[in-house]
């Protein structure tokens, strides 16, 4: 038995939040973000509107595209580091329940932007023991709800959105999954933290004053080590699998900083089309980054079935994983 990436779906929500828009927040400038990001504007969640909301409308259009029915997909795994609520119920049963998926496990995954190829990793996992047959992958984030907006190193950087694949069972080896290689290394866990609520820091007039509930990022350490950490991986899954990059037609990276996504492709010697780039548009969407680029291509006619696509991440924990696949979903 094999695992295939079987469905592609996404959703961005409407709101816009532009360079302009943050120049009258914090001080900075529509040509320093550019510049030193490559993004232009994010989305933003509507009042109201919770990770599970995003997530749930994404993963309705990846069943769909599959062909399948609710009732077909037997486990369901969110990847998100903003869930519904902090500690339960996890976002996947919230996801289930939206879906009317019943009597399935589902649970979350927490690791940052690393969270939908991990989420992957996982499916693989369960179709290739045969365990399951079509696992329901998902990263969403709602990280404006963890981004302190007077905090100019951060606020800049992160958007709202949603992701979801379906993962099946497939007995055809030209369409499975290749390989994936997902690690972590906790000793820099205080490049990219939330220190609270947790039972570090749990609730109190203390974190709420010192602002212990939003992210906080050591941003020029984490930019030298991603650019650094993304290459080899790529470099090492390859290499494992006798491809060469110039063979690869997406190349989709984790979608953090336009500096590191070319740095990355230069060292790659990737070109222009290869490398697949909506941090623009979007900005950093942690977890959902990467499926939320997968369908970009996928609505736009670039992904057509049967292509490789080579996925990078790299996020907070520290968390990085990269995974080499064909897209096995119908041509759009
Ligand atoms: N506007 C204007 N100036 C700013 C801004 C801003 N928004 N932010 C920082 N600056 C200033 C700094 O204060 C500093 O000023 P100083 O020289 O007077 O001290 C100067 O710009 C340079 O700051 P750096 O932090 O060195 O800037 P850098 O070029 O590293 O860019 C950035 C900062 C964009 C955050 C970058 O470091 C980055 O993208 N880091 C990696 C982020 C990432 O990949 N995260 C991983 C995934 S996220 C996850 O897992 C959830």
């Amino acid at each position: 038995m094999y695992a295939k990436f079987h469905s592609i779906g996404a959703y961005a929500p409407s709101k816009v939040l532009s360079n302009k828009d943050l120049e009258k927040m914090v001080d900075t400038s529509d040509e320093w973000i550019l510049k030193r990001t490559g993004i232009s504007e994010r989305r933003i969640a509507g009042d109201g509107e919770v990770t599970s909301d995003m997530a749930t409308i994404a993963s309705d259009i990846a069943i769909d595209r599959a062909g399948l029915e609710k009732s077909d997909i037997d486990l369901v795994v969110c990847a998100t580091v903003t869930p519904d609520y902090f500690n339960m119920p996890s976002t996947a049963c919230i996801i289930s329940d939206k879906l009317g998926i019943k009597n399935v496990q589902a649970f979350d995954i927490s690791a940052a932007c690393s969270g939908f190829v991990y989420a992957l990793s996982v499916a693989k996992a369960f179709i290739e023991s045969g365990m399951k047959k079509h696992v329901l992958i998902v990263g969403a984030e709602k990280f404006s709800s963890i981004v302190d907006y007077t905090d100019r190193s951060t606020c800049i950087l992160f958007g709202d959105g949603a992701g979801a694949a379906v993962i099946s069972v497939t007995e055809d080896k030209s369409e499975a999954m290749i390989d994936i290689h997902a690690s972590a290394d906790g000793s820099y866990a205080d490049f990219l933290v939330t220190p609270a609520p947790g039972t570090i820091n749990p609730v109190s007039q203390r974190v709420i004053d010192e602002g212990l509930n939003f992210v906080q990022m050591k941003g020029n350490e984490t930019f030298k080590l991603a650019v650094k950490t993304l290459t080899k991986d790529v470099k090492d899954i390859l290499a494992k699998n006798s491809i060469d990059s110039k063979d690869i037609p997406h190349f989709i990276p984790h979608q953090a900083n336009y500096r590191i996504i070319k740095a990355v492709g230069d060292a790659l010697k990737m070109s222009k089309e290869q490398v697949v780039v909506t941090v623009g548009k979007y900005g950093n969407t942690s977890a959902a980054s990467i499926p939320m680029a997968i369908n970009d291509i996928y609505e736009s006619g670039r992904l057509k079935k049967g292509e490789l696509m080579l996925l990078d991440t790299f996020g907070g924990g520290l968390t990085w994983a990269s995974a080499l696949l064909p897209f096995a979903g119908e041509t759009k």
